[in-house]
């Protein structure tokens, strides 16, 4: 019998829309390694016995990637974390050895924080919205709280407003959240007087009609940047254009944190060369 592939993937529920397995296959192939990259859709009563395969000698899966509703409760699950991804309590890579032991990391802060760099937007100082409060949310404002370039200010919004409560609340046990505040409104971002726009919600998502925002709140002098890529110009960005805002979809987002994990599996940096063919794949599909 022929071994089967090395295998890496991405759990959640549902799953079937990611484009992680188009960037990681397309780099696998870049990169000449023998190694497939699967979805792996797991219901809530499957993650144990999921974990426990894991953890055979012969099981072929050495890196996942984790997806909604598990980034936070894969945690119990893993033999360590990185000091990043405990203080956000949000894990969306891990990394397997031979000996079977899994770490957690988090990419999706560090990769959003890079998208930023290339957006050429410096956070020091800044008046932050955010709207929503979900497991993007929590990376996100875990390195914005983190980062040397401290804004001035980030205001939230979320529709269950106890949620975001929740979130800043956790956060509090691990960083200054003194700069924070939660609206019980839209209107009360002040969107009008602020530098970055960030929807982390899934408003938006495969619905091109869709937003929160009024779009005469928004203006030339912000970035919008939005979680959501699918469709690549949602309805908050192309009112964000046409207010002449700076504007940025989730595509970026994506990018980087899986480059993030794609070097955590691989315990190297990637040549620049790749990330370009991925970047490139991401946007204009694979080219035949
Ligand atoms: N670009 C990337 O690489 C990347 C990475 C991760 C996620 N995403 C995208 O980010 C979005 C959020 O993902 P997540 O993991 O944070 O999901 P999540 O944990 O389920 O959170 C969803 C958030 O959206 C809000 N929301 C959903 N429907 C809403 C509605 N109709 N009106 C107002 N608020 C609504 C929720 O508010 P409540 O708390 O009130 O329910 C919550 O704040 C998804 O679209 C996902 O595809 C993109």
């Amino acid at each position: 019998m022929t071994k089967a592939k090395t295998t890496y993937g991405i759990i959640g529920y549902p799953v079937a829309h990611s484009l992680s397995p188009l960037m990681h296959n397309a780099a696998f192939k870049e990169l000449r390694v023998k190694a497939v990259y699967k979805l792996f859709p797991v219901q809530a009563e499957e993650l144990e016995p999921f974990f426990k395969e894991l953890r055979k000698k012969d099981s072929n899966i050495f890196g996942l990637n984790v997806t909604v509703p598990y980034k936070e409760s894969v945690i119990a699950h893993l033999d360590s974390i990185s000091p990043f991804a405990k203080k956000a309590m949000s894990v969306n890579t891990i990394v397997i050895d031979e000996d079977r032991k899994l770490r957690g990391y988090n990419t999706d802060g560090p990769g959003f924080l890079a998208h930023l760099v290339e957006l050429e937007f410096n956070t020091r100082g800044k008046r932050i919205a955010i709207l929503g409060a979900g497991g993007t949310t929590r990376a996100i404002l875990a390195s914005l709280c983190l980062i040397p370039e401290k804004p001035e200010s980030i205001r939230i919004y979320n529709r269950t407003e106890e949620k975001a409560q929740k979130l800043v609340n956790d956060l509090s046990a691990h960083m200054d959240v003194g700069h924070i505040k939660i609206v019980p409104t839209i209107d009360d971002l002040n969107i009008e007087l602020c530098d970055l726009l960030i929807n982390t919600t899934s408003v938006g998502l495969n619905a091109p009609n869709e937003t929160m925002i009024d779009g005469d709140l928004l203006h030339q002098d912000m970035l919008v940047y939005d979680v959501v890529y699918e469709p690549r110009e949602t309805m908050l960005l192309k009112l964000a254009r046409e207010k002449g805002a700076k504007t940025a979809n989730g595509l970026g987002l994506l990018f980087y944190q899986g480059i993030l994990s794609l070097q955590h599996w691989a315990g190297q940096e990637l040549p620049s060369e790749i990330k370009n063919i991925i970047r490139d794949v991401l946007e204009n599909g694979v080219q035949e």
